[in-house]
């Protein structure tokens, strides 16, 4: 079945030049990327992503990880891969989530690391199910971002809005 699933290369696999690497490992699963952009994330997209975390202990440090205040770079390279049993494939690849438990050869096996207090850095986030990935995406991402049509969208006619535009 085909399935889309969110991918974030998170600010410590892009501080230690990782992006390649996994990139590289991602494409054995011969799933499409059919969305890609660097983000710098905003907090309140933060703290949306990881809403279902709001009562845990590590919950601010994982927003701070995620808009790159551990790590010197404050972004994230967002991508959504497409294609079948998309999210079984990229979990299998990515390991599991504490990196300790990790497969060695798995990315966050090979990357990842705890910090001293606690905190997974583990250079990678892979959607954890169909309906986690659709928010997530639609979270991350418009419709005029994704190369294919993943979900049912809606065209908004703004006379006044304002835009940036080359000059
Ligand atoms: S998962 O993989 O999404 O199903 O796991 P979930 O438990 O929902 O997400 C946990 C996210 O919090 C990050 N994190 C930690 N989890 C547990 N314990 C500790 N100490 C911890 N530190 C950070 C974990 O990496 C998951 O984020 P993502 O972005 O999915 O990796």
């Amino acid at each position: 079945m085909n399935q889309a699933v969110l991918i974030l290369i998170k600010p410590d696999g892009l501080k230690k030049s990782l992006t390649g690497n996994i990139l590289t490992r991602l494409s054995e699963t011969k799933l499409e990327i059919v969305a890609a952009k660097i983000v710098r994330v905003p907090r309140e997209l933060a703290e949306e992503h990881y809403k279902h975390l709001k009562d845990k202990p590590f919950f601010n440090d994982i927003i701070q990880y995620i808009q790159g205040e551990l790590h010197d770079r404050k972004k994230v390279l967002a991508l959504v891969y497409w294609g079948k049993d998309a999210i079984k494939k990229c979990r299998e690849l990515a390991g599991a989530t504490n990196p300790e438990e990790a497969e060695a050869t798995s990315i966050r096996g090979s990357y990842g690391r705890i910090t001293t207090s606690g905190v997974y850095e583990n250079v990678i986030h892979v959607s954890s199910d169909e309906s986690e990935a659709q928010r997530e995406i639609k979270l991350w991402f418009g419709p005029d971002e994704i190369i294919v049509e993943l979900y049912p969208y809606k065209k908004i006619v703004c006379k006044e809005c304002t835009r940036t535009a080359w000059a």
